[in-house]
C-alpha cells in the first residue's frame, strides 16, 4: 500500500473571499493567499503546519452562487487575480511542500458561460445537447417533479426556444449534460489544464448529482417528517436525480484523467449512507475517487454530540470501506454552520471544539479543516440586509460560517471594507499564537505530532470497548508506535480504570493540562487525551 501526501497529510480548506484581502476591495485574493503561506507551513512548528490547501472555487463567475456558477473553467476572476498569481501561489505553495487542491464542478455551469449561452440560443445550436432540455408536459409545466437543491423547480422554462432545462441547484446553474461524449471530453480537458500547471487535486462539486435517471422518472415524495422539515428539496427522495449507479462511470473516467498525473487526487463530494458514499471509491478495483467525503461530523449538533453515536459513524464508515480505500473526517465547510456554534446550547462548544479538534487529528484518515475553525472561530451573526447567501434552504443561508479570517484585533484581513462582516476578533491568530492553551496551539501541537507519528499517519484504528458511557476511546496502533486517545463526550467528570491490557506511559497532548499517565484516568467534562501506550 503507498502511502501518498494525501492520505498522511492535512488538507486545509481556503474559501478565497475571505481568507486574505491584498488590494484593499474587501475580498480575499491570491495574492492574500500567497502572504500568508507561511502561517499555513513554514517548516517550522510556529506554522500550523496544514500539507495541503483546497480552495473553493477561484474562477470567473457573476457570482450567483459565489464561485459555484463558474462561466470559465480555465481562468481565475478578477476578484481572486489572474492566471500568472495562480501560477505564483502554485509555486510558492509547492516550495514549503504545500499542494494545491482546485475545486471542480462538473455537475453544472454558470447561465453565462458560453457554453450555455450557445446552447440555449436555439434548438439546432451544436452546444444544445451540452445541458438538459426537455419539452413541457401537454399542460406546460416541468418534465418531471424534481425540486432543485435551494429550492423551487429544478426546471426553468426558455421561452425563446420553448423548452425547459435543468438545473440541481439555482437558475444561473444550468446542470451540464454528461451523457454528451464531447461534454465528458471537455471537461477531462479542464483538469488536465490544472494538472499541467501544477495542480495536485481536485475537490468535486457535487459529484453524485453528474448523471441522472436517462428517463427522468418522478422522485417519490420523502415519508419521513423529520428529514421533509429539513428543506424544500427534502420534500422528496432524491431516487432519480442523485447517487444514480451510472454516476459512477463519471467518476471512473475522471479517476483515468488523474492517474496520468503522478500523485494527483480527487475528494468528491457525495451524499447518503456509509455504503453509498464507499461505493464512490469504486469497489475492490479502488478505481473511483481517492477519497469521498464523510460528512456525519458536518450533521452534529447538540443532540448529537454523543461518544456512542459518534463511534458508531466512524465505525460504519471504516466497515462500509473497501479494502485498501482511505477514510477520511470532516467538521466544517463552506456549507455548514461553524461546528463550535452548532454544540453551543449550554455555552461550551468551545470545549467541544476542542475535542473535536482532538479526535479529528488522531482518527485513521485524511482530515479536513476549515479555515479559522484552528483558532475556533464561530458562526457570524449576520443582519438581515447584509447576508449575500442566496441558498437560505435552511436558515440564514451560509455567509455566518463564510466571514473573514481573524487574525488580528485589528483588521488584518482588509484595509478596505470586508465583503461580509468580521466575527468576533477577540478570537485572532495573533493573540493565540503565543499562547500555550489556545486552540491555535492545540491544532499545531496535533498537527505536528501527527506528521512524525507512524500510528497516527498509517496505523490501524482500534476502538476500545467496555469504557464508560459517555467516553470514546480508540488505539492506533503501528508496530510499536502505540497509541490511545480517550474523550469525554458530556460535561462532567469520568473517572475509569484502563483495562490492563492497555498500559499507558505517557500523556502526550490534551485538550486541558497533562497529568502523568497512570492507569487510572479522571476527564474533566469536554476533556481529551492523547497518550502513549507500552
Ligand atoms: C456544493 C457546494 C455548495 C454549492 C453547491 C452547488 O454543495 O459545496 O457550496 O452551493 O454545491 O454548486
Amino acid at each position: 500500500m503507498e502511502y501518498l501526501w494525501w492520505k498522511h497529510g492535512v488538507i486545509y480548506q481556503i474559501y478565497p473571499r475571505s481568507f486574505q484581502d491584498s488590494n484593499g476591495d474587501g475580498i480575499g485574493d491570491l495574492q492574500g493567499v500567497i502572504d500568508r503561506l507561511d502561517y499555513l507551513n513554514d517548516g517550522t512548528e510556529r506554522s500550523l503546519g496544514v500539507d495541503a490547501i483546497w480552495f473553493s472555487p477561484t474562477f470567473p463567475s457573476p457570482m450567483a452562487d459565489f464561485g459555484y456558477d463558474v462561466s470559465d473553467y480555465e481562468e481565475v476572476h478578477d476578484d481572486f487575480g489572474d492566471m500568472a498569481t495562480m501560477d505564483r501561489l502554485i509555486a510558492e505553495a509547492h516550495k514549503r511542500g504545500i499542494r494545491v487542491i482546485l475545486d471542480f464542478v462538473p455537475n453544472h455551469s454558470s447561465s453565462q458561460h458560453p457554453w450555455f449561452v450557445e446552447s440555449r440560443a436555439s434548438k439546432e445550436s451544436p452546444k444544445r445537447d451540452w445541458y438538459v432540455w426537455r419539452d413541457a408536459k401537454p399542460d406546460g409545466s416541468p418534465p418531471n417533479n424534481w425540486i432543485a437543491a435551494f429550492g423551487g423547480p429544478a426546471w426553468e422554462w426558455d421561452q425563446r426556444t420553448q423548452q425547459y432545462y435543468l438545473h440541481s441547484f439555482l437558475i444561473e446553474q444550468p446542470d451540464l449534460n454528461w451523457r454528451n461524449p464531447e461534454v465528458e471530453a471537455r471537461m477531462h480537458e479542464v483538469l488536465r489544464f490544472w494538472m499541467d500547471r501544477g495542480v495536485d487535486g481536485f475537490r468535486i462539486d457535487v459529484m453524485d448529482r453528474v448523471l441522472k435517471d436517462p428517463q427522468h422518472r418522478d422522485n417519490p415524495p420523502q415519508e419521513n417528517p423529520r428529514i421533509r422539515a429539513l428543506a424544500q428539496a427534502a420534500m422528496q427522495m432524491h431516487t432519480y436525480d442523485q447517487n444514480w449507479p451510472e454516476v459512477i462511470e463519471a467518476v471512473r473516467g475522471i479517476r483515468r484523467v488523474t492517474d496520468a498525473y503522478p500523485e494527483r487526487m480527487t475528494v468528491g463530494e457525495v451524499a447518503g449512507t456509509p455504503e453509498q458514499i464507499a461505493h464512490y471509491y469504486g469497489g475492490a478495483a479502488l478505481d473511483g475517487l481517492h477519497l469521498a467525503f464523510n460528512f456525519p461530523f458536518t450533521r452534529i449538533w447538540d443532540d448529537r454530540w454523543i461518544a456512542e453515536r459518534v463511534r458508531r459513524s466512524v465505525d460504519a464508515f471504516e466497515a462500509a470501506l473497501p479494502a485498501g480505500a482511505w477514510p477520511n473526517h470532516v467538521f466544517g465547510n463552506h456549507d455548514v454552520d461553524r461546528f463550535s456554534s452548532r454544540v453551543n446550547r449550554d455555552g461550551r462548544g468551545h470545549e467541544r471544539a476542542r475535542v473535536a479538534a482532538l479526535m479529528l487529528l488522531t482518527l485513521r484518515g485524511t482530515p479536513f479543516v476549515y479555515y479559522g475553525e484552528e483558532i475556533g472561530m464561530a458562526n457570524t451573526d449576520i443582519p438581515e440586509k447584509m447576508l449575500q447567501d442566496p441558498a437560505r434552504f435552511y436558515s440564514r443561508g451560509r455567509d455566518q460560517e463564510r466571514t473573514p479570517m481573524q487574525w488580528s484585533r485589528e483588521d488584518a484581513f482588509t484595509t478596505g471594507t470586508p465583503w461580509l462582516p468580521y466575527g468576533n476578533l477577540a478570537v485572532n491568530v495573533e493573540q493565540q499564537r503565543d499562547d500555550p492553551a489556545s486552540m491555535l496551539s492545540l491544532y499545531r501541537r496535533l498537527l505536528w505530532f501527527r506528521r512524525r507519528s507512524d500510528a497516527l499517519r498509517d496505523g490501524a484504528y482500534t476502538p476500545v470497548d467496555g469504557l464508560p458511557t459517555g467516553i470514546y476511546a480508540y488505539m492506533r496502533l503501528y508496530g510499536d508506535d502505540r497509541l490511545l486517545t480517550v474523550l469525554n463526550f458530556t460535561n462532567d467528570p469520568i473517572a475509569f480504570e484502563l483495562p490492563a491490557s492497555l498500559h499507558t506511559t505517557e500523556t502526550l497532548i490534551g485538550t486541558h493540562d497533562l497529568p502523568a499517565a497512570a492507569q487510572s484516568i479522571t476527564l474533566a467534562g469536554n476533556e481529551g487525551r492523547l497518550l502513549r501506550l507500552a
